[in-house]
């Protein structure tokens, strides 16, 4: 069956229009941007430059955001795709309260244990923790090294990766949840 917003009309543009929600903001995407990638559309058209390019090819997890709520990798996602869909960034990971920003239980507990180097894989990372315990709040450290082995890091902060997941599902539950 032919899908409308996929059918490609040899111009590298396609006619449907694509709607979608990135951090909470309704956005009609420009048709010449509609087989790009989610990751080059933030970055380029939006300047949400916290998700990185790495390899461009699935593999990192630089490049990772939510959408629908599950961590996925904007490298890999044309806008085409993703009519409708709702998309969170490190940008909108933090909540906004009449007091200012209130840091996610992941972002808190980065900030504790002083996870990053270089900082380039970091916003994966987290974007990747905070999807975890989402559905998975009590996560056993086994669970936390098969989520987070998925994203690398050439600077290994691996060990401080999964001790500050482990800390933020403790802040996550004194906090009553995100
Ligand atoms: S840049 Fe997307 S997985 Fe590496
Ligand atoms: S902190 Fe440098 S790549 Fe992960």
């Amino acid at each position: 069956m032919s899908d409308p917003i996929n059918k490609d009309k040899g111009n590298g543009a396609t006619s449907a229009v694509v709607k979608v929600r990135i951090n909470g903001r309704r956005i009609t995407v420009p048709t010449p941007w509609h087989n790009a990638t989610l990751l080059m559309f933030l970055r380029e058209e939006l300047g949400l430059t916290g998700s990185k390019f790495g390899c461009g090819e699935g593999y990192c997890g630089a490049c990772t955001v939510h959408v629908g709520g599950n961590a996925s990798r904007s490298c890999l996602l044309p806008m085409h795709s993703l009519n409708e869909a709702n998309v969170r960034t490190i940008e909108g990971l933090a909540t906004q309260t009449d007091a200012g920003e209130r840091l996610h239980p992941v972002q808190q507990a980065w900030v504790a244990h002083n996870v990053p180097q270089c900082g380039y894989c970091q916003a994966g990372q987290i974007m990747t923790a905070a999807a975890l315990l989402a559905t998975t709040p009590h996560p056993t450290s086994t669970e936390v090294q098969q989520t987070m082995d998925a994203n690398l890091c050439r600077c290994g902060t691996y060990n401080r990766i999964k001790a500050a997941v482990l800390t933020a599902a403790e802040l996550q539950e004194a906090q009553g949840g995100q």
